[in-house]
């Protein structure tokens, strides 16, 4: 699958299958996470991997967060503020979009979450103060046949048209080069 076709297939899976993500394909998600370009190259990230069923449910909690209790695996992005106050969240969102791209050429759904209560994922994942927590990334297999809530979700993920979010070489201009 080329990057294209990956972000064309992409699109974020709430209803997966209980089957597990080999470790290795975690590893790869990782792989491709380090690689991510960061701001002076700071790296300035960290990874929690969890499947514990507990962790998971309790990573559950956010309103919008309900189906994490059902994934796989939750990948918890996290950001160094002190090492790169300015750039910390841009840079852990890249190396979470390189591991959501990895995971669709994998053939494995994904959703950003971003519906958590930081204190509540710091805490029970022992985080340390200096990190924060940008996002909760669900991982997994997903369902083939989809409830008619997630269908109606997944119809209603229209996009802008391209002229409304991009212009040639001044803002506004829609002319051709
Ligand atoms: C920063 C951010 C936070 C998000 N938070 C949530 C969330 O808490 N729960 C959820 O189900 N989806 C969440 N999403 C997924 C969006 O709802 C989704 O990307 C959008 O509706 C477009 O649909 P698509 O990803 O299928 O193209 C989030 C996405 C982003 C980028």
């Amino acid at each position: 699958m080329d990057v294209f076709e990956a972000v064309q297939k992409r699109k974020s899976q709430r209803s997966y299958t209980s089957k597990p993500v080999p470790r290795a394909t975690l590893e790869k998600l990782l792989e491709a996470a380090r690689l991510s370009p960061s701001a002076k190259n700071i790296q300035p990230w960290h990874f929690v991997v969890v499947t514990d069923p507990e962790k998971r449910k309790a990573l559950s909690k956010g309103l919008y967060a309900k189906f994490l209790k059902d994934v796989p695996a939750v990948i918890v992005l996290c950001g160094d503020e002190p090492a790169s106050p300015e750039w910390y969240v841009v840079d852990a969102a890249l190396a979470g979009e390189n591991m959501v791209m990895a995971a669709t050429a994998e053939g494995l759904g994904t959703c950003w979450v971003g519906s958590f209560d930081e204190n509540n994922v710091k805490w029970l994942l022992g985080i340390p103060e200096r990190m924060r927590v940008v996002a909760l990334l669900a991982v997994g297999y997903a369902k083939e046949k989809v409830s008619i809530t997630t269908r109606v979700i997944q119809f209603l993920r229209r996009r802008k048209a391209l002229d409304e979010i991009s212009s040639w070489e001044v803002y506004g201009n829609q002319g051709s080069l």
